[in-house]
């Protein structure tokens, strides 16, 4: 959820070449030691691309992957599970070194990356090629691929769409929008052996039908219709379920009444994990102000701040210095003419 669904507002691998999830360096795979509860902080590590010893309680075993079957533990044990939205292989390296869990290719990339108004827009391709930067910056999290509007029609075009994401984009999972009229092709999906992350509540993707980007849920019969569509997505195979703009007592419900677990944006603290707009929480659009975010930075000021100095600097004259500035030892400048020869 980002500018798109401003609840209330109006909507404005490692080494190249080889797959993301292949085994990494035996000093990637040292076990660590279980963490009991939601009270483990992850710290933040240097984006050395090694993973550091003792900061996580899940992603043991094969390089250290967090799988969806660590989802279902985490929920278990009561451990909240931290996802993002991602774009690129540079942020998917921070993302990855701060411990984080789960990592979303959203389709909030029309918004974020393309600058629409709207998710509509969005593309299989676009999520492929986005999906694909992201995995070759990730070694541990757990990606998912946004289907987009219309990629998920009927089981045909969702098994095309979501075959494409883990083959082409190297995503470990699919996520669709929708409740019980989607349940059929959840289950087509998981037949074929792709997990699917649901998505209900405030849809994005259904922002025309809702009337805008309005808060979902509200009212004995809404709320009856999503503890129903939580259900029937549960039943049909989703690993995983994204609670979106909704009252924060029903999301509290629908999360107790699931064996998966559910990641809320909007949806309050009675999720088992948040999800949050990557350039959101780092505050990379200063005019987005919803009520359910929380900027953990400023990002847009500090990168205002710099490009003002560099601009500056190069104005002066004063950027590149000797420092930046590379010479050619075969080549030696002609020395400076003696004064005498000059005047002479
Ligand atoms: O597209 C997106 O970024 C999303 C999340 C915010 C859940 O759907």
């Amino acid at each position: 959820m980002s500018r798109r669904t401003s609840v209330g507002v109006p909507a404005a691998a490692s080494a190249r070449g080889a797959r993301p999830d292949a085994p990494t360096s035996p000093s990637a795979q040292v076990a660590d030691p279980p963490v009991a509860d939601r009270t483990q902080v992850h710290t933040a590590a240097p984006a050395t691309g090694v993973r550091p010893r003792g900061l996580y309680a899940i992603g043991e075993g094969a390089g250290g992957r967090v799988r969806v079957h660590h989802l279902r533990e985490m929920k278990a044990r009561g451990q909240a599970i931290s996802a993002v939205t991602c774009y690129d292989a540079t942020f998917a390296r921070l993302v990855d070194a701060a411990g984080i869990e789960v990592v979303l290719v959203g389709d909030s990339l029309g918004n974020v990356i393309q600058g629409q108004e709207t998710t509509l827009p969005v593309t299989v391709d676009h999520i492929v090629y986005h999906c694909a930067a992201v995995a070759r910056g990730l070694q541990r999290a757990h990606l998912v691929a946004d289907l987009p509007f219309m990629s998920y029609r009927n089981v045909d075009t969702g098994l095309l769409s979501a075959g494409r994401m883990l083959a082409e984009g190297w995503a470990h999972a699919v996520k669709l929008e929708g409740g019980v009229e989607v349940a059929p092709i959840v289950e087509a999906l998981v037949q074929a052996g792709i997990p699917v992350m649901g998505h209900i509540g405030l849809t994005p993707q259904s922002i025309h039908a809702m009337g805008g980007h309005r808060i979902q849920g509200r009212g004995r019969a809404a709320r009856e219709r999503l503890l129903a569509d939580a259900a029937a997505l549960q039943e049909a195979g989703c690993y995983a379920l994204v609670l979106e703009g909704i009252p924060a007592l029903l999301a509290a419900d629908i999360s107790a009444s699931l064996e998966i677990p559910t990641i809320g944006i909007g949806a309050g603290a009675g999720c088992d994990g948040q999800i949050l707009v990557l350039y959101d929480l780092l505050g990379l659009n200063p005019t987005f102000k919803p009520k359910f975010l929380k900027r953990f930075a400023d990002l847009g000021e500090v990168v205002g701040e710099a490009l003002g100095r560099y601009r500056n600097e190069v104005q002066a004259g004063t950027f590149p210095a000797p420092e930046h500035t590379y010479s050619d030892p075969a080549v030696v400048p002609a020395p400076a003419e003696p004064a005498l020869r000059s005047k002479a």
